[in-house]
């Protein structure tokens, strides 16, 4: 027969088991297009991706607030969307033609999510969600010009909607801290 203390013990760890395994809440998003008024928070997580040197080829210098203004927002045919959770900018989505004139029907598409906000789903949503909207304004086709090879959890996410790489750019990229690497394109048909 087991005392009543050593019954509270099994109690207790049986409970601290299951606290740990218990998956911490996620905060609710909602997908929605982009507001004027949301850039200033976009623009501050492009400087953070900008500054690690690790996905994007821009500088900081060179993406000035105009030019990533009109990056993410306001070029001819961009489209952006952000992932909102309680009015703060989780995560940013932009979907643009991937050149003008006769390859207009192909898309291009941007993403970044917040640090914050990361492994939650909002980039897999992002992703379906640009998908669908490319599908619906007609384009035949998105592609990503500029997938660094090192950016595993983009590859992998990007290939789990169904992009194929399509093309590798030999050592492409300068990596903060791998130094030369390639970059993949990738492409599918909508
Ligand atoms: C790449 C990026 C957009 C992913 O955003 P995210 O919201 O964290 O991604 P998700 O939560 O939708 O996760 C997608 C998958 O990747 C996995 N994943 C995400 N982050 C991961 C990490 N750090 N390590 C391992 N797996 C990870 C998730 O578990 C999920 O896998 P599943 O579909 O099998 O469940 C984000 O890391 C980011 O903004 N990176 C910097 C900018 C960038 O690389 N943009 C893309 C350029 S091509």
């Amino acid at each position: 027969m087991s005392c009543p203390a050593m019954k509270r013990r099994r109690v207790q760890n049986k409970m601290a088991k299951k606290n740990k395994s218990k998956p911490k809440p996620r905060p609710a998003y909602v997908i929605r297009p982009a507001r004027l008024e949301d850039f200033e928070e976009i623009y501050d997580i492009f400087c953070k991706v900008l500054t690690e040197g690790k996905t994007y080829s821009y500088t900081l210098a060179e993406m000035t607030p105009e030019r990533s203004l009109a990056y993410w927002m306001s070029a001819p045919g961009t489209y952006c969307m952000v992932a909102d959770i309680d009015g703060k900018v989780a995560g940013v989505s932009a979907v643009r033609p991937h050149r003008t004139g006769r390859a207009h029907h192909v898309a291009n598409a941007s993403f970044i999510v917040h640090p914050d906000y990361r492994k939650m789903g909002i980039a897999k949503d992002m992703g379906r969600t640009a998908l669908k909207y490319a599908k619906k304004q007609g384009y035949l086709a998105m592609q990503f010009n500029f997938v660094v090879s090192a950016n595993k959890v983009a590859v992998d996410l990007w290939q789990s909607l169904g992009f194929k790489i399509v093309g590798t750019l030999p050592k492409g990229f300068d990596h903060a801290t791998k130094g030369l690497v390639d970059v993949y394109i990738m492409h599918q048909f909508l």
